[in-house]
């Protein structure tokens, strides 16, 4: 029988994969119904916790929100991030693979890098960690403002050697975020794993997105980001009825009581 993450790089080239993240169980108990694969990103830092960066998520913090997520999915893979600094060597990356996999039971993990990652990745997929990579704009090691990356002929090249060694080496799929859109369809007709695009084009054999900011719940004003409902109105407008019944004495009324 074929494997999950099998069913999932084999959806290359058949239709567009639908990647979306959750932080917790309600959320991604609503939209498994239609993603291929939830990723519990370490963008939570600064979606849930307003950290100005990745780096301050910990092990611990990827482990709780993942258990959580996991009571949500019933068919989507998933997938979670390793923060930064779990993964500097080979020893460190498997010990903490291994711990994420077993408190969690998610099916893979995301690493960011590419060809300086080479070692680790080897390692983790020979004691059989599946792997996401992430290349292009990497939020964990990121200097100043995000910019699309692969414009220059250097930065391309990289780029691409990049997507060929985590293809190389065992990867499963790679995220490539804000990689110029040429570049993005190189690399993708020229890999034999899905390449996930987050503002890297419809080249891509499937897109992610933050799910928080596709609802409206956060302010980002990010290019590739498209607000598709705002929540935060329903909130407001639930919460504002609330009040009202509450102040009224039209709730509870008996139906809602003992
Ligand atoms: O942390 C995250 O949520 C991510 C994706 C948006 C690709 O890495």
């Amino acid at each position: 029988m074929l494997s999950r993450i099998s069913k999932f790089t084999l959806k290359k080239n058949k239709s567009k994969i639908i990647c979306l993240t959750a932080y917790s169980k309600n959320i991604a108990e609503e939209i498994d119904k239609y993603t291929d694969m939830i990723l519990v990103g370490d963008s939570l830092g600064s979606v849930l916790y307003n950290y100005k960066t990745t780096r301050k998520v910990t092990l611990q913090m990827m482990i709780e929100h993942a258990k959580s997520v996991r009571l949500g999915i019933k068919k989507s893979l998933m997938i979670v991030d390793m923060p930064y600094k779990t993964y500097r060597n080979k020893y460190e990356a498997l010990r903490n693979c291994k711990k994420i996999m077993k408190e969690s039971k998610c099916d893979g993990v995301k690493l960011e890098g590419g060809i300086k990652l080479k070692k680790i990745i080897q390692y983790l997929v020979k004691n059989k960690i599946p792997v996401m990579g992430h290349i292009g704009i990497m939020p964990q090691t990121v200097r100043g403002k995000f910019r699309v990356k692969g414009k220059s002929k250097k930065e391309k090249n990289e780029i691409f050697r990049d997507a060929k060694t985590l293809e190389n080496i065992g990867a499963f799929a790679i995220v490539l975020e804000c990689v110029e859109n040429k570049l993005s369809r190189e690399i993708t007709n020229n890999i034999k794993i899905p390449t996930i695009g987050i503002g890297s084009s419809y080249y891509c054999d499937g897109q992610i997105l933050v799910t928080d900011d596709i609802l409206g719940l956060t302010q980002s004003k990010i290019r590739f980001v498209k607000r598709y409902i705002d929540i935060k109105s329903h909130i407001r407008k639930g919460v504002k009825q609330y009040k009202k019944e509450v102040l009224t004495k039209k709730y509870p009324s008996k139906k809602y009581w003992y």
